[in-house]
């Protein structure tokens, strides 16, 4: 049987992933208010409560889902506890992150092929986080230790991690059946993020 997967100068996963999802990140990019000069430290701390409400329940689906393809490393790769450290420095107790509002409206992580989808639209947003990072401290001094942690979630190991994700994700094997629904959970993951970010009133 014919396989699209084996053709001679077919696209990657990761440039189908890429070419699914590069409109929406655009969108998505141009209402996120980091550069806006409107937002002071308020804004940033409903801005990081948005993001705990989305990424909590998402890497909960993901990770505790176990349908995720092995040789991703959840432990290294969680980015909720990160958040619940930044909230903390902001002012936050537990019961307060424990009373957040999360999404539930998360695309459907039902396939192997659909975490890696997700994975994909999570692991990418670490390397935009170094822009905001940068920004972030040069306009609301955040850094590390008091707010500004998520941005930066691998620090110095971003690169590296991204190109071990690269590699993880160019070793699956993934047939012509497969491939759609992980661009769907892609695209389905900046989409619900970005109407979950839109009903918590924290985009432009
Ligand atoms: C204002 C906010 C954002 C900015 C300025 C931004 C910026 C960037 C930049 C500069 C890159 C490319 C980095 C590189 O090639 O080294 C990138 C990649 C990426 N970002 Fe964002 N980003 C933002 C928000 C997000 C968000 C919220 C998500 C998803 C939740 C996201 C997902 C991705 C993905 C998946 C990639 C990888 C694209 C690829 O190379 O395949 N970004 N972003």
């Amino acid at each position: 049987m014919h396989s699209q997967a084996h053709d001679v100068g077919a696209p990657s996963l990761l440039e189908t992933l890429r070419a699914g999802t590069a409109l929406l990140h655009i969108a998505l990019e141009k209402r996120l208010p980091f550069f806006s000069e409107h937002l002071d430290a308020d804004g940033y701390l409903s801005l990081l409560r948005a993001y705990y409400g989305f990424y909590a329940p998402i890497e909960a689906a993901l990770y505790e889902g176990d349908l995720i393809p092995e040789g991703f490393d959840p432990q290294l790769r969680v980015k909720t506890p990160t958040l619940v450290s930044d909230l903390h420095a902001l002012g936050l107790n537990d019961a307060a992150i424990d009373a957040l509002p999360r999404c539930t409206h998360l695309p459907s992580l039902d396939t192997p092929a659909a975490c890696l989808g997700a994975a994909y639209v999570l692991e990418g947003a670490t390397l935009g986080g170094q822009v905001l990072r940068r920004e972030m401290a040069r306009r609301l001094g955040l850094d590390a230790d008091n707010g500004g942690a998520f941005l930066n979630v691998y620090g110095a190991e971003t690169g590296r991690r991204w190109k071990d994700f690269l590699d993880y994700l160019a070793r699956q094997p993934m047939d012509a059946q497969a491939r759609p629904c992980a661009v769907d959970a892609a695209r389905s993951t900046f989409s619900c993020f970005e109407q979950w970010l839109d009903s918590q009133e924290v985009l432009l």
